[in-house]
């Protein structure tokens, strides 16, 4: 498929058939990432990474890939979830990932969200990434509404790792991660905008109808607030993976 074409970028699109195929193609892309003497991963929640962790834990089962030399930094976690509240973005990870992989749990970070004061923690994780090097490739989800991490629509191109609210729509669409009666968090604590620009490399995945407005508005439309995924137009290495679902507005 044609690279999306503009000034001084370059996005690299593949179409894939479904969810399990952009998995499976991620898989690979995060496994050359992995191959090297020492890597750091950016990595995602939510329901499209899930097939991209089901492949990377059978790549490693299989002895295809190892984690030993890696560490990882998620891009969010809500404000007011302890790291063992099964919602919380720190055991989604352990579940998903990280208790079925070589990983050392020591150099897996996410923030804290039930810290105390949540403006030290986002400045600490934003120096904990400059520490570890900087992000070699940063997985990425798109919402519906076009946020990445948790930076909504109207987050500033300029932002950092820091404490923001929600959408409802944002609220509605992860409730399905909550349990009956429960409520989702108002907040959360994201790196910014030009926190994930930083990433050597950046990997979107986008699956489902749900996302091909989205994806279009991102790749087709104006940079600006109005799309937080729009961002990735100014950044030189971004590939992304959508299904046939997805990418149906891409034309
Ligand atoms: C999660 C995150 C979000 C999700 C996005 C898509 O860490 O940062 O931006 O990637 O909300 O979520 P799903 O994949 O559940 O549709």
């Amino acid at each position: 498929m044609k690279p999306f074409a503009g000034a001084d970028h370059a996005i690299r699109i593949e179409v894939l058939d479904d969810a399990e195929a952009v998995g499976r193609r991620a898989c690979d892309l995060v496994c050359e990432t992995l191959s090297a003497p020492s890597s750091v991963l950016g990595l995602a929640t939510g329901g499209t990474v899930e097939p991209l962790y089901a492949a990377l834990i059978t790549r490693h089962r299989a002895g295809g890939v190892s984690f030993a030399h890696a560490s990882s930094f998620n891009l969010d976690e809500y404000v007011g979830l302890s790291p063992d509240h099964p919602a919380s973005y720190r055991a989604t990870m352990r579940r998903l990932l990280f208790d079925h992989v070589d990983i050392d749990a020591a150099r897996t970070f996410l923030p804290h969200g039930a810290a105390a004061d949540l403006d030290a923690e986002a400045t600490a994780y934003e120096a904990a990434i400059r520490a570890a090097g900087g992000i070699d490739l940063q997985l990425l989800g798109i919402g519906s509404n076009g946020h990445i991490g948790f930076n909504e629509p109207g987050s500033p191109l300029a932002s950092r790792t820091r404490v923001v609210a929600l959408t409802e729509e944002t609220r509605t669409a992860n409730s399905r991660f909550f349990g009956p009666g429960e409520t989702v968090p108002t907040e959360a604590i994201t790196m910014g905008i030009a926190t994930i620009l930083e990433a050597r490399r950046i990997l979107m995945l986008a699956t489902g109808t749900a996302k091909a407005e989205a994806i279009a508005a991102a790749l087709h439309g104006p940079v600006g607030d109005a799309c937080p995924a729009s961002a990735l137009q100014l950044h030189g290495a971004v590939t992304v993976l959508a299904d046939r679902a997805a990418a149906a507005r891409l034309g």
